[in-house]
């Protein structure tokens, strides 16, 4: 929307700071008496979340947090338009005002597991990453530019070179691997973004820096964020504007971060001098060791007894009445303006060049896709070639060429299996960045038979050639010949049984 308005004359990065500066760029997010239910086998319907209501403001910072299980990461689910099909939602999600759910690829959302391709290096994953996602009307070096600059945003320049790593190979950390998964959602300075535990794996000054980073990126350019976090440091916290406090499912407050502490203590929790306050909140409403409580090894009233005070107090409370009024307070510029990410993307054509390129590179770095299957042909040939090899000309000769053609159709059939999980880790990728609407289905498939072809040729011709070679110093019985001499021979049985059975085909 914002481009087609735009002068044609502008160049790419002219264009891309006019949309970081805009300052209706953000989204209003704003969902009402939210509910998710799920059908589960041994319970049957449960609720996850229960009557929420919250807003998400351009420019501001929200944080979901509450003990492990009460439902944040399902609630960016549901804001995202991502939740599983085993689950029902049902309340209102407005998106800049219009009530819709935001559909795949208008927001960036950062996963709580990093699903990256562990054979890239960074460096690799975050430019391939660059051409997938930035838009075509900025050129390949403005791309590189702006991924190697979000590289160091993010502190990743001292393992650039460094292979991401994953399932039995040693790469990057855990928390240099969330670093990468937030670098590529970030390149693109995306209008809404999601945050599933962004600061999980790592230490408390890479936390720290990682999330003012974020955050600044998110003011400058009034981007809307919305983190679930889990123990964040006293630092981390003050970062942030709003706080969303869960529990099973229901909210315990809602509000400004600054506001929390005077909503507990007026409730009689007051956090204590030199406790960091989101410590303090986690501990009084987590009910996960209610068991310890009852036995006496913990304070006289029960957690269950304490949310609930919380739930009814927040709800009786002004700021209570206030948050369903910010719902729907949104500047009249914004309404109805979101921005589909589509528009902005890259070219097709580019999309199916840069991915057969990754999956090329990553089927030969991968000794799983193809190269153990070929050592293992080979292998096989050698082995059935060796035991064939003066296999003869007479009739009992025919089923033991029967055999060989079993051997080898059989195993090529199973060893097929041998790449499917390298194929798994390629479709979880591809699931996570379809979703992100960083490409389509059609260009995966182009990429991916593509990158295969060469592959595929070599596994079929070069154990097979190998067999000819092994067999060509009898001359008599190459494969090809072989093969000939079984045809020639069904064809005559078939024809003349008698005739056949008394010729012999050399
Ligand atoms: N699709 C689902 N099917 C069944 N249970 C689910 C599903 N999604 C979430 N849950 C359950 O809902 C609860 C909240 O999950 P989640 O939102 O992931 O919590 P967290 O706050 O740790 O992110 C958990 O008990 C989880 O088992
Ligand atoms: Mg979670």
């Amino acid at each position: 929307m914002i481009m087609e308005s735009h002068d044609s004359s502008t160049t790419g990065s002219q264009e891309m700071e006019r949309i970081g500066q805009s300052k209706e760029s953000g989204v209003y997010l704003g969902w009402k008496n939210l509910w998710v239910m799920v059908q589960d086998k041994v319970a049957g319907r449960r609720p996850i979340l229960q009557g929420l209501t919250g807003y998400a403001k351009p420019g501001e910072v929200l944080a979901i947090m509450g003990p492990s299980g009460c439902g944040k990461s399902t609630l960016l689910d549901a804001l995202a338009g991502r939740l599983d099909s085993n689950t029902r939602q049902s309340g209102e999600i407005l998106v800049d005002g219009c009530k819709k759910a935001l559909a795949f690829g208008n927001s960036a959302y950062v996963t709580q597991d990093d699903i990256l391709m562990a054979t890239l290096t960074v460096r690799e994953a975050v430019y391939y990453s660059a051409q997938l996602q930035l838009p075509r009307y900025m050129s390949k070096s403005e791309k590189m530019e702006r991924a190697e600059a979000t590289i160091k945003e993010m502190g990743l320049q001292d393992a650039i070179n460094t292979r991401i790593g994953g399932w039995g190979v040693k790469g990057l950390s855990g928390g240099q691997k969330r670093r990468v998964s937030i670098c590529i959602e970030i390149l693109t300075r995306p209008k809404l973004l999601f945050l599933d535990e962004p600061t999980s794996g790592l230490d408390s000054a890479a936390s720290y820096h990682v999330m003012s980073r974020i955050i600044k990126l998110a003011q400058q350019d009034r981007r809307t964020l919305i983190a679930s976090i889990h123990q964040p440091s006293g630092e981390v916290f003050e970062l942030f504007h709003n706080l969303c406090l869960l529990s099973s499912g229901r909210t315990v407050y809602f509000g400004s971060t600054s506001a929390a502490n005077q909503f507990f203590s007026s409730n009689g929790f007051p956090c204590p001098p030199m406790r960091n306050p989101s410590d303090h909140y986690l501990r009084t409403i987590n009910q996960d060791f209610d068991v310890d409580i009852e036995q006496g090894f913990g304070e006289k009233t029960s957690t269950t007894e304490v949310i609930n005070l919380l739930v009814e107090s927040y709800k009786s409370s002004e700021n209570y009445q206030q948050v369903q009024q910010s719902v729907y307070d949104i500047p009249l510029q914004n309404v109805g303006s979101v921005e589909k990410k589509g528009i902005q993307k890259s070219g097709f054509i580019t999309q199916c060049l840069v991915l057969t390129k990754r999956s090329f590179v990553n089927m030969y770095r991968d000794l799983g896709y193809y190269w153990f299957r070929f050592a293992i042909y080979i292998a096989l040939c050698l082995c059935v070639g060796t035991i064939f090899i003066n296999i003869g000309s007479d009739y009992g000769s025919i089923q033991a060429r029967g055999s060989v053609l079993m051997f080898v159709v059989s195993f090529m059939t199973f060893l097929a299996i041998g790449g499917f999980p390298s194929f798994v880790e390629d479709m979880k990728v591809f699931t996570r960045e379809r979703l992100n609407g960083h490409y389509g289905v059609a260009a995966f498939i182009v990429g991916n038979t593509l990158s295969s072809i060469p592959y595929l040729l070599l596994i079929s011709v070069v154990p097979w050639s190998n067999g000819v070679l092994l067999c060509w110093p009898t001359k008599r019985y190459t494969s090809l010949r072989l093969l000939r001499v079984d045809a020639f021979r069904l064809h005559d049985i078939s024809r003349k049984p008698n005739d056949a059975c008394r010729k012999r085909v050399v």
